[in-house]
């Protein structure tokens, strides 16, 4: 099972440009689409899921052009959207059994069970006689996932799943999706997160601003960072200069001042030790980068109009 992206672009109609020459391979397993706010993640989703058309570019699942086989590709997919909300008046079971008919199961029973079965699994089963639109917001979160996973599709698409959820069920819910993805399953997750990435994901793609800035495995988006990330002992009054000249990451009250993180290509005039890469330092690093290389090019451009 396999999907593959090629040239993919997006101009809304209003001009915004929100994907620009998307080319990605997204094979079975965890994958993460991580960006930051506007990178172009739900415009994504929606095309893959077939509710909104490229403006251009080509899209394969498994060989078969995502255009010209709607249906038999729309029949593989769960979906939760972003803005996922429930009004129904139905009980919690009943709207996921509706939501299993829709997804192709048509035995009565079997469908129950599955049902039952998909509640339990999403920690909802006690609450399945209570109306779905009085959920509590976590538990409706709950049900949107057990609505994308249930019929047992083939690829899943969930965007910005944590979007509200506590710590607790943060784990919890990466923990169900990771056992899933180890079924022949492709899962695509999106987050502006950098914490839902994490291990759990096989391969990964961030998103900035409409272009794919890096994919691959999360280990490989690290170990670019590697060489950037620098630790500082820095005194009182040189935080507010630090701060101003480059990205501090964090900084933590130490022995006779701060210990600041930074990431930089370098960093000339302070003391500064190299440290060991995490996905977040990664993460920041890429996203200095290509705020650098517009910055150029915006310059190249002024330059070119005066
Ligand atoms: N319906 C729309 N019409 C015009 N522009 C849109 C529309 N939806 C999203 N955009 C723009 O496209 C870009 C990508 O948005 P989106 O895909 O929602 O990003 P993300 O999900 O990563 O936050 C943003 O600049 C956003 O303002
Ligand atoms: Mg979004």
């Amino acid at each position: 099972m396999d999907i593959k992206i090629s040239n993919l672009e997006k101009i809304y109609p209003n001009g915004n440009r929100a994907l620009k020459d998307i080319n990605l391979t997204i094979e079975s397993g965890m994958f993460g689409l991580l960006g930051p706010n506007g990178a172009g993640k739900t415009t994504l989703m929606r095309i893959l899921v077939t509710l909104l058309k490229a403006s251009k570019g080509e899209i394969l699942v498994d060989g078969q052009n995502l255009q010209t086989h709607r249906k038999e590709i729309r029949a593989l997919l769960g979906y939760l959207p972003q803005d996922f909300s429930l009004f129904s008046k139905l009980t919690t079971f009943e709207f996921l059994e509706y939501c299993a008919s829709l997804a192709g199961m048509h035995h009565s029973r079997e469908r129950k069970k599955a049902v039952a079965d998909m509640l339990e699994r999403v920690g909802l089963y006690e609450v399945r006689t209570r109306q779905a639109n009085k959920l509590s917001g976590g538990m409706k979160r709950r049900l949107g996932i057990a609505q994308a996973l249930i019929g047992t599709p083939k690829i899943v698409i969930v965007d910005e799943p944590t979007t509200g959820l506590d710590p607790e069920e943060r784990i919890r819910f990466r923990n169900l999706l990771a056992e899933l993805g180890q079924k022949e399953m492709i899962i695509i997750l999106s987050t502006h997160i950098v914490g839902d990435i994490s291990s759990t994901c096989t391969n990964m793609a961030l998103l900035l601003d409409g272009s794919v800035a890096f994919q691959g495995p999360p280990q490989q988006l690290l170990e670019q960072a590697r060489g950037h990330v620098w630790k500082i002992n820095a005194l009182d009054q040189d935080l507010e200069n630090l701060k101003n000249r480059y990205p501090v990451i964090s900084t933590i009250p130490g022995q006779g001042g701060y210990d600041v993180e930074i990431v930089a290509d370098q960093i000339s005039d302070y003391k500064a030790k190299a440290i060991e890469p995490n996905l977040e330092h990664a993460y920041v690093y890429f996203v200095e980068q290509a705020a650098k290389t517009q910055a150029h090019h915006a310059f190249n451009i002024n330059r070119a109009n005066s």
